[in-house]
């Protein structure tokens, strides 16, 4: 049973990469199902590392994991460059393996060949309406961020039903995301609620948004997200070279010209990301207050970041060199897959076909 508050509203929490898994989380008999995914629209970086794919390697202990490759879903605001996307789903199955996703324990599985999943967006349409749709505030802030107005894409605006199609299709019931996907989760609920309303049992659960705790990680100029397509990203595949460019161009604080000056933490972007990676948190609060208090210099500071980013990034790196020798490998993960995953979504489909009564052939 998923821990509910009164009035029936999903219970929404954060966990800590390393925190233990709720009681009803942690039963071998019936592991609860996680769906995550990714819109493949470039490569994945640090900021997914730290965000998400560290708790997907956990969570492929304690849960039956299911890893969407969002193929579908990145059309729907990228429509004029489908090479892109078709491109990045073996670069982002890539990246999962090679951060070590096992696909004996994790289900990859590409979203376009999943037929049930586009059947019961279809569906789910018509428990949701426009003025719902528009007052998500994820879609809503993402029209004001790309100056869409009314020209914004139908599929775009629709994807909170796709994704709600997602969800319930695995029947899963855990959905680690950012902070800002959190209201398609809220969305999902409400459709879950008017189909097992309209069937009169509940045919499909509710799920909750687990949310990391340690939040998006900027880019390394400092601005609020980091993005491949900002440029200020450090790529899973980055090289050595890359890496150090990237740590030496790194925004810290401008104010702090002289290394005997008292430096700022908050908007540092290397201490932002000490605290995403650095593990040897007493020493980090040492430097913390040793850079605050003046006399410890950039250099250092980001010495230490790189170090810990080489060595971090190192081994993903020869993995994805050693996995990408082998392109049949990887399509047939993908493939094997999403021959499981079809057949979970396929039964769900036909369970809510059922349920609702409609006509079968
Ligand atoms: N919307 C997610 C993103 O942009 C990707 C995604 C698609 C997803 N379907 C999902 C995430 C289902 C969780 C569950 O990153």
């Amino acid at each position: 049973m998923i821990p509910r508050l009164p009035h029936g509203r999903p219970f929404l929490f954060s966990t800590a990469p390393d925190a233990a898994p709720l009681p009803h989380e942690d039963t071998h008999v019936n592991k609860p199902v996680i769906l995550t995914g990714d819109r493949p629209t470039g490569p994945l970086h640090i900021g997914h590392y730290a965000g998400s794919l560290s708790n997907r390697l956990r969570y492929q202990e304690s849960h039956e994991q299911f890893l969407l490759l969002a193929d579908m879903q990145a059309l729907t605001d990228n429509a004029n460059d489908p090479a892109k996307v078709r491109r990045n789903v073996v670069e982002v199955a890539l990246d999962y393996l090679a951060v070590g996703i096992d696909p004996n324990r994790t289900t990859i599985c590409l979203q376009s060949h999943l037929p049930a999943l586009a059947e019961l967006s279809m569906l789910y349409l018509n428990f949701v309406t426009v003025a719902r749709l528009e007052r998500n505030p994820t879609i809503k802030d993402e029209i004001r961020a790309r100056g869409f107005g009314r020209d914004i894409p139908a599929g775009f605006l629709c994807y909170p039903a796709a994704q709600a199609a997602d969800i319930t299709a695995f029947k899963a019931t855990v959905i680690p995301v950012g902070e800002d996907q959190a209201p398609l989760i809220e969305q999902t609920n409400e459709i879950v609620r008017r189909v097992n309303a309209t069937a009169g049992l509940a045919v499909l659960p509710e799920a909750r948004a687990v949310i990391p705790e340690a939040g998006r990680l900027p880019g390394i100029d400092g601005k609020a997200k980091m993005s491949k397509s900002g440029g200020n990203a450090i790529p899973l595949s980055a090289s050595s070279d890359m890496i150090r460019a990237a740590v030496r161009a790194m925004f810290t604080d401008p104010g702090h010209l002289r290394i005997k000056d008292p430096g700022q933490i908050e908007g540092n972007v290397v201490f932002t990301y000490l605290d995403a990676f650095d593990e040897n948190k007493a020493e980090l609060e040492e430097l913390k207050s040793h850079y605050q208090r003046g006399g410890l210099g950039d250099g250092k500071i980001k010495n230490r970041l790189e170090d810990i980013l080489q060595a971090l990034i190192a081994p993903i790196r020869k993995r994805r060199e050693e996995i990408s020798t082998d392109q049949r490998y990887v399509l047939d993960t993908i493939r094997q897959g999403t021959e499981i995953a079809r057949e979970r979504t396929e039964a769900t489909k036909r369970e809510v076909i059922e349920a609702l009564g409609l006509f079968q052939l």
